[in-house]
């Protein structure tokens, strides 16, 4: 009986893209649900390929080549320990278990020792691209043992996007145990502060400046073909020109204000605090989700509350609009910034060896915050290996340089007017805190020492000091 390179488990749409993905690449797959069905629908929609149905565990298993590979792809949580629970009676020494699912990096590192305390290779891996990517290529952060790593480099490598400018595969290994779903949980993290910067900045062109949605769309299309130039932004422009079949009216329009979260952004804000990591532009954009999902308070609130705006968006429209462009390209950098300075937090507090450049070279294609920026950053990375923080990079510190004059004008002028730009502002709040030699922090200490005896240091002598404040 012909046997298949590698078992897949979890048939849905991602885990059906990648499968067809591997496959196109000339991989047989053997491919298991637990929802039989929907392994034979996939199967019926997909004839004459290679591949290879198992409707048990125990059947995907037998069906794989020696020493087999299996890939898990379900619902991140309880399912993939059961799943991997089975597969360990199953499987037997030198057999590689890759979970490629939404997991939480502290559970691939919980698993990570505990397959591997069996004899097994396990592999932590991050997928992003949505199901466009599984399909033609996505962007691949893979964790776990170096060993494993390369077992499946060449499959791997087959799959992944390639970035636009070199054609170089968008993977690399990442580094130990659940290396990988750090990375893909930071990538997360950003595309959340991305697309919450963009929604601010759509509420300042259409609320401030008056856009229609045909000009929005314009607008969009325009700056993508700038510094701006990513997926994210070319999904916008398309948005507003979509077009309600319901209504006939544009379907932006339609689309109820509350949005969802899977909990990927709040992992990292949970994590980063628990490091101690600023990451502020991401906590806006988590909790930014959370308050528009209280749309009936703030329906009532918007009645009862006073918003008396000062002022209108004064000048001219189309330098307002360049305005709102630069400081959104600058608020980008600043959560740019405060992501990778989490990686950098992150990788030397869990021993993850995670190599900045690198993670940047390989976001450039197949994922959703794939960006024209991300080349920017990879060099930035190339130039300082070791740079603690990306805005200390001259050119990027010149880019912000050259926007700062917006970016201020753009916030001020947005409390002035009542917009909320809790990111846009943060992203700001978090350039200048870190560009401020001599914070109010000061008080704090002399705060904390009068009220608890917390101590403070001084800045003329070393030591921790307790005063009589009352004197
Ligand atoms: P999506 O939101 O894209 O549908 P998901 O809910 O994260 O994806 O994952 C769904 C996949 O995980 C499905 O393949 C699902 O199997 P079913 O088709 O049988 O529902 C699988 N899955 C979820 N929980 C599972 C479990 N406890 N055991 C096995 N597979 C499970």
């Amino acid at each position: 009986m012909h046997r298949a390179d590698l078992g897949f488990i979890g048939l849905a749409v991602m885990g059906q893209n990648l499968v067809l993905n591997m496959e196109r690449h000339g991989y047989a797959v053997a491919v298991y649900n637990r929802t039989t069905t929907r392994t034979d629908e996939f199967l019926e929609r997909n004839p004459g390929l290679k591949l290879i149905r198992a409707a048990t565990l125990a059947e995907l298993v037998d069906r794989l080549a020696r020493p087999r590979i299996v890939m898990i792809m379900v619902q991140a949580g309880p399912a993939v320990d059961a799943i991997i629970a089975d597969l360990l009676h199953l499987l037997e020494a030198g057999d590689l278990v890759i979970d490629g699912g939404n997991s939480h990096f502290k559970d691939s590192d919980r698993r990570a020792a505990y397959i591997q305390a069996q004899g097994l290779d396990f592999l932590g891996v991050g997928v992003s691209g949505g199901e466009e990517g599984a399909l033609w290529g996505p962007s691949i952060m893979p964790g776990g043992a170096r060993a494993a790593f390369v077992r499946v480099e060449g499959l791997l490598t087959a799959i992944s996007a390639k970035a636009p400018r070199d054609q170089a595969p968008c993977l690399a290994y990442m580094g130990p145990r659940g290396a990988g779903h750090y990375v893909k949980m930071v990538h997360n993290a950003i595309e959340y502060g991305d697309m919450q910067l963009i929604a601010e900045a759509y509420d300042l062109l259409h609320r401030g400046l008056g856009l229609t949605n045909a000009e929005l769309a314009d607008t969009f299309a325009e700056w993508n073909e700038g510094e701006l130039d990513s997926f994210l932004i070319e999904i916008t422009a398309q948005i507003f020109r979509a077009m309600d079949p319901l209504t006939n009216q544009a379907l932006i329009d339609v689309v109820l204000d509350k949005a969802a979260q899977k909990g990927t952004g709040k992992w990292a804000s949970q994590d980063a605090l628990d490091l101690g990591a600023p990451i502020p532009t991401i906590n806006a954009a988590v909790v930014g989700r959370i308050l528009s999902s209280l749309k009936s308070e703030r329906i009532q609130a918007a009645d009862r509350l006073p918003g008396r705006a000062d002022g209108q968006w004064t000048g001219d429209r189309e330098e307002g609009k360049a305005a709102i462009r630069d400081a959104l390209y600058a608020s980008k950098i600043s959560a740019y910034a405060q992501g990778m300075a989490l990686l950098s937090t992150a990788s030397a507090e869990y021993g993850y060896e995670l190599q900045l450049g690198e993670i940047a070279a390989i976001w450039r294609g197949g994922c959703i915050i794939r960006a024209r920026f991300l080349e920017d950053v990879m060099c930035a990375y190339q130039r300082d290996r070791i740079l603690p923080n990306l805005l200390l990079d001259p050119a990027i510190s010149a880019a912000v340089g050259a926007r700062l004059p917006s970016w201020r004008r753009v916030v001020s002028h947005a409390v002035l007017m009542g917009i909320p730009v809790p990111a846009l502002g943060t992203s700001l709040a978090y350039y200048d805190s870190y560009r401020t030699a001599r914070l109010p922090a000061n008080l704090i200490q002399g705060q904390r020492d009068l009220f608890g005896a917390h101590t403070y240091e001084r800045i003329d002598r070393p030591g921790n000091f307790h005063a009589d404040w009352s004197r």
